[in-house]
């Protein structure tokens, strides 16, 4: 449950929002969940220091597995909105992959009833797009957008056939709602892997890039004709980046890549290790430089973490055997800032912009330091080293592909509509007053 608001000021924080063109020193107040200052020397009645902290706007992840319903011993709204704010994320969207699949009005109703309830951060909700996420039968998406979805998604699953998709997304825009799409043709991705020299190496059998790129080539498509408001999410290779951006002035479409596949790459298969299988899978080193390279010019608009929290017998198992995901929340901000921004190769503000103002623009709310806004805002340590351990994940899950990794830039507090949500001092950040 997000708190009743307080007024808070945060002083000498390094404010850095590309979108409201501010990074220097500045002090901060919230007053009644907004920002009602940007300023100099002010003074307030509780004072949060932040000497030496960045003060970024809240992160915004659209694409997040809390496993409600249905897999509670994995992630619960509880769990996954801690771990979230942890990460500095005040706004997810909830994947619809659930058991039962979030694919009836009641079960939306339902899920934000429990969001209210238990959700620390903001958290939207991505109905599926087809009952079952069969790609057979479209969802009643008008009911589901009634009963509080924000939008449709298939996520987990490619699309059966070009012609059910598109159908979907005429139906999706009659309805008002965005889709999020995960590109991957089924008739092509007959493996575990990315099909290249790693795996074969490694002798596990592997899936083509095209079985992103044929369905994202399609998707685009479709989307340039059907006028559907269409995000392609986790684009992992050099093709699907090109053809988003191809696509850009052509069609009503944005596109997000993970931290994984920004900064992992295929290499990791010799381990043999089931905790580094995910969908889509690794790619080559060229792949990810060229993915970097895309959400550097903006082709591609974002980040998205998919935090993927899976059961530790569902992961320590060979590559074949084991579930696809891996957890995102936690170290998405420290493992781009320490392998692109540290590396030179990313400013610090795209960084910014790509975690908060562009999917803060998508989602309509947040992602924005100014005055009027919600105070959603992360409080980062760009200084601070730490290893990603299991034994402190606040995720119900540990299935982290940066376990034994030290990272640079941690997050050391989150806001939510004013109020605390994220403390890792447990200290109350030294607030006075
Ligand atoms: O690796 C993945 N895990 N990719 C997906 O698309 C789904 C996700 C999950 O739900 O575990």
């Amino acid at each position: 449950m997000i708190p009743t608001p307080t007024d808070l000021l945060v002083r000498h924080a390094h404010v850095l929002d590309p979108r409201a063109g501010l990074d220097s020193v500045k002090d901060v107040r919230l007053t009644e969940g907004k920002i009602s200052e940007v300023g100099e020397n002010l003074r307030g009645t509780r004072e949060l220091d932040a000497d030496g902290l960045h003060l970024f706007p809240g992160f915004v992840d659209v694409h997040a597995h809390w496993r409600t319903p249905g897999r509670e011993d994995e992630e619960t709204i509880e769990t996954g909105s801690a771990s979230a704010a942890a990460g500095g994320f005040t706004g997810v969207v909830m994947m619809p992959n659930t058991d039962p699949i979030v694919d009836s009005p009641v079960v939306v109703s339902g899920l934000a009833r429990r969001i209210e309830r238990e959700s620390r951060v903001r958290a939207r909700i991505s109905a599926a797009l087809h009952v079952g996420l069969k790609g057979e039968r479209l969802t009643e998406m008008r009911l589901l957008r009634e009963a509080g979805a924000f939008c449709v998604s298939d996520d987990g699953l490619g699309t059966a056939s070009a012609g059910v998709l598109r159908n979907g997304m005429m139906y999706a825009r009659s309805a008002g709602l965005p889709l999020i799409l995960h590109c991957e043709d089924h008739t092509l991705a007959t493996g575990v892997v990315h099909d290249g020299v790693a795996a074969s190496l490694a002798g596990i059998p592997g899936s083509p890039a095209s079985a992103e790129d044929v369905a994202t080539a399609t998707a685009l498509v479709l989307a340039a004709e059907t006028g559907a408001r269409t995000h392609i999410t986790h684009v992992s290779t050099t093709l699907s980046a090109a053809l988003v951006a191809f696509f850009k002035n052509r069609a009503d479409v944005t596109a997000d890549t993970t931290p994984h596949h920004l900064t992992l790459s295929d290499d990791l298969i010799s381990t043999l290790e089931g905790l580094y299988r995910v969908n889509p899978p690794l790619r080559p080193d060229a792949d990810r430089d060229a993915v970097g390279e895309a959400l550097r010019t903006g082709a591609l608009d974002f980040v998205a973490t998919d935090h993927a929290p899976h059961a530790s017998e569902e992961k320590e198992l060979p590559l074949e055997e084991a579930a696809p995901g891996f957890l995102g929340h936690e170290t998405a901000f420290a493992a781009l800032y320490t392998d692109l921004v540290l590396a030179g190769k990313l400013a610090l503000s795209r960084l910014v912009e790509a975690m908060s103002c562009a999917p803060g623009r998508w989602v309509g709310e947040g992602g924005r330091l100014a005055v009027g806004e919600p105070a959603d805002l992360a409080l980062v340590d760009l200084s601070e080293r730490w290893t990603v351990d299991s034994g402190t994940m606040i995720s119900r899950s540990s299935n982290s592909p940066y376990l034994g990794r030290t990272l640079t830039g941690r997050v050391v507090g989150t806001i939510v509509g004013g109020e605390i949500v994220h403390d890792r001092t447990g200290a109350q950040l030294g607030t006075r007053g």
